[in-house]
């Protein structure tokens, strides 16, 4: 393929890639927003196989890496579940940072590389490999990190080191100072204890600022990352000089970036306040003597039965589905249930919080799997002052979003986080198996006020008990 073909082809792509942001940026566009993305990542993969820059000798090991790489994506794909999809991403991530790194290494022991430039371009080229290394270090040890908390594999609790804005102020200006060796070195030999003694701290920076982070702020945690994944792409566009890579890693870094500022805004977070670390715990705040907001009394258990007979009652009905609802797969039930309750003439509507279940967009996801229509699934926003107005709103495996204490208790670990307020409703119904507290770690008082009912049980069982209850 010639040089200009490859160039159009280039062009073409990124088009498809804003085309494809575009698209994803809303529901009912998100499918078309996928296929643009995919139509736009193969004419990606075949202009730079067969551009100019690879040989034909090249090939061989090209392909066996797609086959190798196609294999276990597939696969990967295949097992997943659909809870299991965050810690997937957070992998993902990863991946893009190992790779933003070993490419850092490559270009740099390549003497073939380092002829190419010289003078001014040289330093250059060079301060690309060391801030495309950093990064990618960075992404790939965070990512890791995430991954271990998202599927529970490490604890949610932040771990607070003492003293640790300083040391991560230690660990900058030591990376600042062996950036200026590096890049004064007069051979590759010379070059390369800088340049380890700079990937090990970013390796563990990487650790240190994700271990940092509580439960209730992962969201934030997830989008950051996807953005750096984008700038580590873009690191690797650089040093190898890959203008398509540039700009879509541009594209991943700035649209994960606006990601990171709409989550902290949903959980009415500062950026910088999350990422020094130490919310979402309990020993983020003290608790103020006699334990205020503390959840006492009696919570009232509520049958199927009883819960189909409030929703054949009512005329207004919100359901707000949270992680729970994923983990049963209790989606299609729910929608089951919308429709015979719709068709009944009851006005039911979806109220979805930013950051309900485990990943950005993850309920909206489930709906649409389901076929939910788009119309009637709302954002918080839209539809949080009509709680009053409304007979039941149904807690569907949900906890921290629907958690009043975000607002009565300046003393928990989630005060301030904006949440559904279910319990203006006439009346409320919390459907989950037990009295555990959701992924924050932080106790419920909703399910203890008097206009609360609880149901108990599996979500996707109960929800096909009061489906039955409902059809009889
Ligand atoms: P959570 O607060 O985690 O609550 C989910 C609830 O679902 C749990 O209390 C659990 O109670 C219940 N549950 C689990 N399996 C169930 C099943 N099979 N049937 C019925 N109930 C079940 O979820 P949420 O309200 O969606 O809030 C999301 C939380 O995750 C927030 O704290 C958020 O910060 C965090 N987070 C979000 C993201 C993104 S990007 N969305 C990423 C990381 C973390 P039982 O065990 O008693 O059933």
């Amino acid at each position: 393929m010639s040089a200009s073909l490859a160039t159009v082809s280039y062009i073409g792509a990124t088009i498809l890639f804003i085309l494809s942001l575009g698209g994803l940026s809303n529901q009912e566009t998100s499918r078309r927003g996928n296929l643009y993305g995919m139509i736009g990542m193969a004419i990606a993969v075949l202009a730079t196989v067969f551009g100019p820059k690879v040989g034909s000798a090249g090939y061989v090991w090209i392909v066996g890496a797609m086959v190798i790489g196609a294999s276990i994506g597939l696969y990967a794909a295949r097992i997943v579940q659909m809870t299991q999809m965050p810690e997937l991403v957070a992998l993902m991530h990863s991946m893009v940072g190992l790779a933003a790194m070993l490419v850092g290494f490559a270009t740099f022991i390549d003497p073939e590389a380092a002829k190419e430039f010289s003078g001014a371009a040289k330093s250059i080229h060079e301060m690309e490999i060391y801030i495309g290394i950093l990064i990618g270090a960075i992404t790939f040890s965070g990512s890791i990190i995430a991954f271990g908390k998202l599927s529970g594999r490490i604890g949610g609790n932040p771990m607070l080191l003492p003293g640790r804005h300083w040391m991560n102020l230690l660990g900058l200006l030591v990376v600042i100072w062996f950036g200026r060796e590096f890049l004064h070195a007069p051979t590759i030999a010379d070059a390369m204890a800088p340049v380890i003694v700079m990937t090990a701290i970013a390796l563990l920076f990487g650790v240190h600022m994700v271990m940092a982070i509580g439960g209730a702020d992962m969201p934030v945690v997830v989008s950051m990352l996807n953005s750096y994944s984008g700038w580590a792409a873009a690191a690797t566009g650089f040093m190898l000089s890959n203008d398509l890579l540039i700009v879509i890693g541009a594209l991943v870094g700035s649209s994960g970036a606006i990601l990171s500022y709409i989550m902290c805004n949903a959980m009415n977070r500062s950026f910088i306040s999350v990422i020094a670390g130490g919310f979402g715990t309990a020993s983020a705040a003290p608790k103020p003597a006699g334990g205020a907001a503390e959840p006492a009394g009696e919570v009232t258990p509520v049958s199927a039965a009883e819960t189909a007979e409030l929703l054949r009652e009512a005329k207004n009905v919100i359901i707000v589905p949270g992680y729970g609802m994923a983990v049963a797969q209790a989606q299609h039930t729910v929608y089951e249930i919308t429709k015979h309750l719709r068709e009944k003439g009851v006005n039911v509507r979806f109220g979805i919080h930013p950051v309900a279940g485990r990943m950005p967009g993850h309920m909206n996801v489930l709906l649409a799997e389901a076929k939910v229509p788009y119309d009637i699934v709302m954002e918080m926003d839209e539809l949080n002052e009509d709680f009053p107005a409304t007979d039941v709103a149904i807690v569907i495996g949900a906890n921290d979003i629907v958690n009043p204490g975000a607002q009565d208790d300046p003393t928990s670990p989630i005060a301030g986080m904006p949440v559904l307020e279910v319990w203006k409703a006439r009346t409320s119904i919390v459907m989950k198996r037990s009295m555990a507290s959701g992924y924050a770690g932080v106790d419920n008082p909703l399910f203890y006020k008097d206009n609360n009912r609880m149901l108990f049980g599996d979500a996707k069982k109960m929800l096909d008990e009061v489906l039955v209850s409902l059809k009889t």
